[in-house]
């Protein structure tokens, strides 16, 4: 029955259309949410856990007290911690603002698919986070753009409303704007998802900070509070890393980075995708900030630079799914190459509906072009249910509709499944084999 149901849903997707705007109430932007810290200053504030390395997790949280220990205590049953492991902690100025301590810790190895209890510097209450599985089906949420407004709430709470093992996030964090205080407020506003399960994310125009001759490279909260595993994947840059998780190389790549042909970054995407197994990681998707295709006026061509230089190794590597945020408005493209339909193309999702304070991009292109099948000016957030090694659902779920409905949603094969598209990565697979 099972196998019947992947059968019919993949031409299913393919018959009901999903083209077309839909008309449906446009939600206005909502007020700020600051969130305080209430507990005593050496207790863990801001805790939230990322994956780095096969089994291992960060867990990384803020002090305002300064001689609390850089250390987790954790272990599978509530309050017993028989494990322990140390990290470090710093602090970082922006103008006249000094961080607290941030406190940055890697433990494991861990079991999959697998609660940990864990305390943070020996003091607090007990957090609790569940490991990635083994083996397939994985679910990713995913959500760009998420800033801290009263529609943040709402998206954070309909993420958490059903079960998923990893959040992914292309950009636009906090919003704080150079407003430091509001990293912390931002940091305390997703601890009750963030501590959790693990959130990888990459940077977006808001994380920059850049202030010329003082900051002039800017990222500087950023990095500090949200270290991403980019050593352990070869990259000397905090902006764009990759990691493996479940069957899937994820790519994640940086919009304020330089990318052109002879940067550190196109080197570094170069080496990343060349050492691609299809055989380990038969799914391949990419996150990344400014669109490459877009319908919506916002933001018309910010990400053309990057795709000129880009998309044809991305295309040559058979990468599955392009996740961007920046527009706020949701948007789903049939499989593209070089702005036209190929099947052998990844499919393009914009998701910047997270809920931040500058409120939606209501305004389209029209006609709508050929190669968008949906599009609609709402906050919300997506889900990318990868079954196993050849098909995965998709789903785009609304704020203001029931946490079970979604707006729109499509089964897919892998590329690697696609008899025509694998024989590509089969003949690239060869050729890095006899090299
Ligand atoms: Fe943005």
């Amino acid at each position: 029955m099972a196998k019947l149901l992947f059968l019919i849903l993949p031409i299913l997707s393919f018959v009901v259309p999903h083209h077309g705007s839909v008309e449906f109430f446009r939600q206005p932007p909502r007020p700020l949410v600051y969130t305080l810290h209430d507990g005593p200053k050496s207790h863990p504030q801001q805790v939230h856990v990322s994956l780095v390395g096969k089994n291992f997790m960060k867990v990384s949280w803020v002090t305002e007290e300064t001689d609390v220990p850089s250390r987790v205590d954790y272990g599978k049953v509530q309050s017993k911690y028989d494990s322990s492991a140390t990290g470090e902690h710093s602090s970082y100025n922006y103008f006249f603002y000094t961080s607290g301590e941030i406190h940055h810790v890697t433990i494991g190895p861990l079991d999959p698919a697998t609660t940990y209890y864990y305390r943070c510097g020996g003091s607090g209450q007990e957090f609790n986070f569940r490991t990635p599985p083994a083996t397939f089906p994985i679910e990713f949420a995913i959500v760009g753009d998420l800033g801290q407004t009263e529609w943040t709430s709402s998206t954070l709470a309909h993420i958490n409303a059903s079960n998923y093992d990893v959040l992914l996030l292309p950009g636009d964090l906090s919003y704080a704007d150079s407003q430091q205080p509001l990293w912390d407020s931002f940091g305390r506003l997703v601890e009750p998802y963030a501590s959790r399960r693990p959130w990888m994310v990459t940077e977006g125009n808001h994380e920059q900070e850049i202030v010329p001759i003082i900051y002039p490279n800017g990222f500087k909260a950023y990095n500090a509070r949200w270290p991403m595993p980019h050593e352990e994947s070869g990259s000397e840059s905090n902006l764009y890393y990759s990691f493996d998780v479940v069957g899937t190389h994820i790519i994640m790549l940086g919009s304020y980075a330089d990318f052109s042909v002879d940067s550190d970054q196109y080197k570094w995407l170069a080496n990343d995708v060349a050492k691609i197994d299809r055989s380990r990681t038969p799914w391949v998707i990419v996150l990344l900030h400014a669109p490459w295709y877009n319908s919506n006026l916002a933001h018309q061509g910010e990400g053309e630079s990057m795709r000129v230089a880009m998309e044809e190794m991305l295309h040559n590597s058979s990468v599955d799914m392009v996740f961007a945020g920046h527009v706020h408005a949701y948007e789903r493209f049939s499989r593209v190459y070089d702005n036209k339909v190929d099947p052998c193309g990844p499919i393009y999702i914009t998701i910047g509906d997270g809920g931040n304070r500058e409120g939606l991009a209501m305004t389209y292109k029209e006609p709508s072009p050929s190669i968008s099948l949906y599009r609609e000016a709402s906050f919300g957030h997506g889900r990318l249910r990868i079954m196993n090694e050849t098909h995965a659902h998709w789903s785009w779920h609304r704020n203001n509709d029931s946490a079970s409905f979604a707006a729109d949603n499509v089964w897919f094969k892998g590329l690697s499944s696609e008899p025509s598209c694998s024989q590509k990565i089969r003949g690239k697979n060869f050729q890095h084999d006899e090299l």
